[in-house]
């Protein structure tokens, strides 16, 4: 006999709150107070930023690290950096943040969507030599949720075609495919040290590479157009500052020395819950390719099937809540479909090319299925706790389902009657 919904009146599977987010403490402080005393707050001044690129770059396998105001901005200049010019074409996926695709035409160039995998939630391989035109010039795969894309297929695709790879890693610190690190799988990487990731500093990014005449770029594009040892009032190519501040760094590097653990609990904990919440009718975690060696789990996402579970998601999510689980529908509708695509409202970007495109008729039907009625998103703090917290998410979801017929039966009460003879 399964015990009552809290949300119908019942006791919630859990009170207690989960892990909190940001996790820091004497660490932190002793590193940013180092940095405010000794007045070198500047990242050409100090030597906290400076050292983290070099950290944050040899534990991603790669050789540089160029760090950056934030994740947005890694992405357009590695897109600059990598040669591309004015309306090329670059591959991105429509279920993934804003600023995949932002950053695109933020480089005056153009974005064409190529749907994802339904299963795996991540840039489908098919979908992307489908895109690819003669305008084509690079792909950006998000590695999204943390697991990483299907890289060995990208970049056969790529090496194919002569096409650049930018990983989209700003969920991925961390994470590994076919045991290389995520961020030095394609050409180029971008991360986010964004203030919800699992490395922060509130606002940051970096661009890891093992090409060194793209780092060269990247640093010129970081520093005003510098060149390595140039003169300071010497600037050679367009670009501004986007250097990150010392004092960012300095909390990176002690967010840093807990990354590897931190990433450790949450693949844990993540593949522990996947395996589990698998066994119930209608709910299919992010599928996980043998590929992926190491999940970062910057989100835990699952499809669920309102027919196959007996409720709709969103009295689920609702129902869950009211259980003590924190969890969300995630994007409600694909990227394409955003107002800034459907009304082409650039600015001065893509003046040009703006009039022949039409974002409005771009169909991925998986992205779409899972923003509009499937996906489920439960954040990365949860996965920091112990194997009791995800035992609690396990049950509020058994519950949850074992009620179901209660459940959408309060959905149905909720629901505003249709007029009879309402068209
Ligand atoms: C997939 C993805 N790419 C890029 C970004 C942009 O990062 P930022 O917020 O640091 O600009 C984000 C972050 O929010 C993201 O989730």
């Amino acid at each position: 006999m399964t015990s009552q919904l809290a949300l119908l009146g019942g006791r919630p599977v859990r009170k207690r709150p989960f892990s909190m987010w940001p996790v820091f403490g004497k660490a932190e402080e002793t590193r940013l107070l180092r940095a405010l005393r000794s007045g070198r707050w500047g990242r050409l001044q100090g030597a906290e930023v400076e050292r983290f690129e070099t950290r944050f770059a040899a534990m991603h396998g790669c050789r540089h690290g160029v760090a950056v105001a934030n994740g947005t901005v890694s992405l357009r200049l590695a897109l600059i950096a990598a040669g591309l010019r004015a309306e090329d074409e670059v591959i991105v996926p429509p279920y993934t943040f804003f600023s995949t695709a932002s950053a695109v035409v933020e480089a005056n160039m153009i974005p064409v969507f190529a749907d994802i995998e339904l299963a795996t939630f991540n840039l489908d391989p098919a979908a992307v030599e489908a895109a690819i035109t003669p305008r084509t010039r690079a792909i950006i795969p998000v590695h999204f949720a943390g697991q990483p894309a299907d890289m060995g297929a990208i970049m056969r695709i790529a090496r194919a075609r002569k096409l650049i790879v930018i990983e989209d890693a700003a969920h991925a610190h961390g994470a590994r495919y076919k045991d290389r690190p995520a961020g030095s799988l394609g050409h180029l990487a971008s991360f986010s040290f964004q203030s919800s990731k699992n490395l922060t500093c509130g606002e940051g990014g970096i661009i890891t590479t093992n090409d060194s005449r793209l780092a060269g770029a990247c640093r010129s594009l970081q520093n005003c157009g510098r060149v390595p040892g140039g003169v300071w009032y010497e600037h050679h190519i367009i670009s501004g500052n986007y250097r990150l501040g010392e004092f960012q760094g300095a909390v990176l590097n002690a967010q840093l020395d807990r990354l590897e653990a931190q990433t450790n609990t949450r693949d844990r904990n993540g593949r522990f819950l996947a395996a589990r919440l698998g066994l119930l009718p209608g709910v299919h975690p992010q599928e996980r390719p043998a590929s992926c060696t190491r999940h970062s789990y910057q989100l835990f996402m699952l499809r669920l099937d309102g027919d196959a579970f007996g409720a709709p998601r969103p009295a689920v999510i609702e129902a869950l809540r009211a259980e003590g689980i924190p969890c969300s529908a995630g994007y409600g509708f694909s990227l394409p479909q955003q107002p800034m695509f459907r009304e082409r409202a650039f600015g001065p970007y893509l003046d040009r090319a703006a009039a022949r495109l039409d974002y409005v008729r771009v169909r991925c039907p998986n992205s779409d299925l899972i923003c509009r009625e499937q996906g489920i998103w439960l954040e990365q703090a949860l996965f920091l706790g112990r194997r009791a917290d995800m035992d609690d998410i396990a049950e509020a979801f058994e519950k949850v389902r074992g009620n179901r017929a209660a459940l959408a039966a309060w959905d149905r009460a909720r629901r505003p009657r249709r007029r009879k003879g309402a068209g």
